[in-house]
């Protein structure tokens, strides 16, 4: 008796399965479009629970496969879901249709306040909060909060100089404690000594590690929004306490005191003098709440830490490869020193032409952001391959595999900071902070941050690449770029 209920259990699992399977092929053939045959059921989630393979990986094969096609549907239980390939595709999905696809599908279930950040808010929330926080971004703001900025490039640079064994390696943590350093005084005011691991490190790098069940919960998100919700899923809940009091405190002192700081605090401040948040259009009101600006802080927080650490990361792994490069960005920052003496402004670092090259190609390489994520709001036609989207369906697009196709970059894996990067118009591939009304609010900042940190770093050291590979090998992360086996040394100038 047992064994036949046992078997009948299986038979049945096997054959819903199979009917998911089914169900997946027929959706796309319908729409004209093939299905990515390697997972019918759980596509590209499959491998990376199954297998610790990075989601940007999977995209990658996908995007080999099927180079032709302007689109590919993956199989994600019975949610539709896409990876867009061609340009013209993507453009309309990021720009040209915004209304339809101005979500990216996440969701924040009760309880879980740091979650409930620009990132992942929806509709007239998400405008009205991205309408409040822009001001925060503006190159009136960035040249305000420069001094804060140069002064960490500066004080981590005399820290380097005075701990010789932070320059013999592990420099990506390095630089991740040391971006910490510099967002947290930026954005909060917080001022901490460089050796100092603050507690608001511990948890924004604790928040994004990886691990199976992190990947377990955002696949249930994406497969499943409905079990997410059901289970009442939560993404940041161990930092709440934690980051929501620091938040209160640094506030109710700003309050306090009456200079201005220039700062995300001060932005913080005045949105709650003012009161309400209201939306002119559509007179939708939402309260700047303490927890509601601890998560827009938190996620500014963690989006400044890894992703700009990864970033200066990737252009010292180029020039400690490239020594000849290295030499010409030298040549250009001493120059600038000698200008200015010795007293790098805003301007001084705008100066830096070259050096902006080879940021840009870097992020090229080897972007932080491997792929953007939108959700479809109502239904849109994409222009190449009339393909008909529904209502409720998830799409990936792509930022790495751009950026890597040998179509748009001859010799893609070559590093060449002369490159035409911006050559496609409004369709362009080059997207490493991705593009459109939902395109990265802090590209500016990051861009400052990693250029003011590098022209003090390259100023006063040299770099040299250390790795046992051809190629770097990646861990198994869902969004972000995390180098293995690849370590950069630093030696003084003389
Ligand atoms: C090198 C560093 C960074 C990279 C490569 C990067 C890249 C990106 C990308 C690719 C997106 C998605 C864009 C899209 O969906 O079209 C994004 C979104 C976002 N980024 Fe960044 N980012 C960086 C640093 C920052 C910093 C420092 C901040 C804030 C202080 C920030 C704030 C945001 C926000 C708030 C969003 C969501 C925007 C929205 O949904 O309206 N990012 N970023
Ligand atoms: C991801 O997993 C790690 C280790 O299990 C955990 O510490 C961290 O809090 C998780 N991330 C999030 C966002 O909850
Ligand atoms: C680097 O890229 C940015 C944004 O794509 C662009 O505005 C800038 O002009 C580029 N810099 C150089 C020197 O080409």
């Amino acid at each position: 008796m047992f064994v036949v209920i046992t078997l009948l259990i299986v038979l049945t699992i096997i054959i819903y399965i199979n009917f998911i399977g089914k169900y997946n092929e027929k959706y796309w053939k319908k729409r004209g479009v093939k299905l990515y045959e390697d997972n019918k059921i759980l596509g590209i989630y499959w491998k990376l629970l199954t297998k610790n393979r990075a989601l940007f990986l999977q995209l990658s094969d996908i995007y080999k496969q099927y180079a032709g096609d302007p689109a590919v549907g993956v199989a994600s239980l019975f949610t539709p879901t896409l990876y867009v390939i061609d340009p013209e595709n993507v453009h309309h999905v990021m720009h040209t249709d915004f209304p339809a696809f101005n979500h990216r599908g996440f969701i924040v279930n009760e309880d879980d306040p740091l979650s409930d950040s620009i990132l992942q808010m929806n509709g007239v929330r998400w405008k009205l909060m991205r309408q409040n926080m822009t001001p925060l971004f503006t190159s009136a703001k960035l040249k305000n909060m420069f001094y804060i900025i140069e002064k960490s490039s500066r004080d981590f640079v005399e820290y380097l100089k005075q701990n010789p064994d932070k320059l013999k390696g592990d420099t990506y943590n390095t630089l991740t404690i040391f971006c910490c350093k510099a967002i947290g005084a930026t954005v909060f005011g917080i001022d901490t000594k460089p050796e100092i691991i603050s507690p608001f490190f511990k948890a924004i790098r604790d928040s994004f590690r990886p691990s199976l069940w992190n990947s377990t919960r955002y696949t249930i998100m994406m497969a499943s929004p409905r079990l997410f919700t059901l289970l009442r899923l939560k993404q940041l809940a161990t930092f709440k306490t934690f980051f929501i009091n620091a938040i209160k405190q640094i506030l109710r002192r700003r309050e306090q005191e009456n200079s201005r700081k220039y700062d995300f605090a001060d932005i913080c401040v005045s949105i709650q003098q003012r009161g309400m948040m209201t939306d002119q259009d559509t007179g939708y009101e939402l309260v700047p709440t303490d927890e509601l600006l601890a998560a827009q802080g938190f996620f500014f927080f963690s989006a400044g830490v890894e992703p700009i650490a990864t970033a200066i990361f990737s252009v010292l792994i180029q020039l400690g490869k490239h020594l000849d490069i290295l030499q010409r960005v030298q040549l250009e920052i001493d120059e600038i020193y000698r200008k200015y003496d010795g007293q790098i402004s805003y301007d001084a670092i705008i100066e830096t032409e070259y050096l902006d090259k080879v940021i840009n190609e870097s992020l090229r390489l080897h972007t932080p952001i491997n792929f953007i994520i939108r959700h479809c709001e109502r239904e849109s036609v994409l222009p190449v391959g009339n393909i008909k989207v529904e209502k409720g369906t998830k799409l990936y697009l792509p930022i790495r595999d751009f950026h890597l196709d040998p179509k748009y970059f001859p010799n893609p894996h070559t590093f060449d900071p002369e490159r035409n990067l911006i050559q496609h118009g409004s369709e362009t591939v080059y997207i490493p902070f991705g593009k459109g009304p939902r395109g990265c609010i802090g590209v500016r900042y990051a861009r400052l941050q990693m250029k003011t940190a590098l022209v003090h770093l390259l100023q006063h050291f040299n770099v040299k690449t250390i790795t046992n590979e051809k190629q770097p090998s990646f861990i198994c992360d869902i969004f972000q770029l995390r180098f293995k086996n690849i370590d950069v040394k630093l030696s003084a100038r003389i």
